[in-house]
């Protein structure tokens, strides 16, 4: 078994133990995302900040009627069911995560839009069921930082684009390979407690390079994800002792405590300037 096998196995349990809080989220918020809320006063038509981190993301990668999306690590498929009902979109959904995958669907039912939208099991690391130059846009919203090979991953959605496509990707990056502070270690409790690897921005244009694209565009967000991730935080001032306390008492598992763990650090990164979200866009050579 490679590393990144490894790693998707261990992202699929990831999901799987916090799985209630995630449908705790969705049902308060009346939505099935699992990214970041973007809170930008530019932004209007929506006062929801994790419909405004699609549309901007959309409007980044030129999703336009017609348009042919591979949503890679789709989750809930708010995403995709977005694509296709706002810029008429047709779009394939990938995940790892048969559960997701089948709220993807129930999601796209619910908004009419199963003939343009469907989701299927698939590593994105293989992308085995995708034929190469079938997509206009390959688009991952806070997926590819799950994975332990990004090189691979790059190259797989470049043979998957056609002629003129383009790849759009959202998602927390290290800026800079020196640590500031206590960055390493914050980083690793981090990538441990959320199942990611963190790399560099540098890094990530590199391997972009290296795989075949072109004109590679990064665009700093960090300010407008900023809010809503000090939310996380500040709750995270509470839940995290708390449920360390009910982990003893043999009421919370170890993964509930590192979702906690892990928001609290993300926030310390972001404030001291270590991490940044960015979105990515870059063109098939
Ligand atoms: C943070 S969620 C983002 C979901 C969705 N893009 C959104 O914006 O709501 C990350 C998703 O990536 C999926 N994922 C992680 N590793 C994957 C892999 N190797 N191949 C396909 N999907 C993967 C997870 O199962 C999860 O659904």
């Amino acid at each position: 078994m490679g590393d990144t096998d490894f790693h998707a196995g261990k992202v699929q349990q990831m999901y799987d133990n916090r799985r209630k809080l995630y449908e705790i989220g969705w049902e308060k918020g009346d939505h099935q995302s699992i990214h970041c809320g973007l809170y930008d006063e530019t932004e209007h038509g929506t006062n929801d900040p994790f419909e405004n981190m699609i549309r901007r993301l959309s409007n980044t990668a030129e999703v336009d009627a017609g348009t042919r999306v591979l949503d890679i690590g789709c989750g809930g498929g708010d995403d995709a069911v977005w694509n296709a009902r706002h810029r008429d979109a047709t779009v394939v959904g990938v995940d790892i995560d048969d559960e997701f995958l089948e709220a993807a669907a129930d999601n796209a039912a619910s908004a009419g839009v199963t003939d343009q939208v469907s989701f299927r099991n698939d590593d994105f690391h293989e992308l085995a069921s995708v034929n190469d130059r079938t997509y206009d846009v390959v688009w991952g919203l806070e997926a590819i930082g799950h994975s332990a090979n990004k090189s691979r991953v790059f190259e797989r959605c470049r043979q998957v684009l056609d002629d003129g496509g383009r790849l759009a990707i959202g998602d927390l990056f290290a800026r800079s390979d020196t640590p500031v502070d206590d960055a390493g270690r914050r980083i690793d409790i981090l990538e441990n407690s959320m199942c990611v690897r963190i790399d560099t921005v540098e890094k990530i244009e590199t391997a972009l390079a290296d795989a075949g694209f072109e004109n590679i565009e990064i665009l700093d967000i960090t300010e407008a994800v900023k809010p809503g991730l000090k939310k996380s935080y500040l709750s995270s001032l509470f839940m995290y002792p708390l449920s360390s306390l009910l982990r003893r008492l043999g009421r919370a598992t170890d993964s509930v405590v590192g979702f906690y763990r892990g928001s609290y650090h993300m926030y310390k990164l972001l404030s001291k300037g270590a991490l940044g979200y960015y979105f990515v866009t870059a063109d098939r050579a």
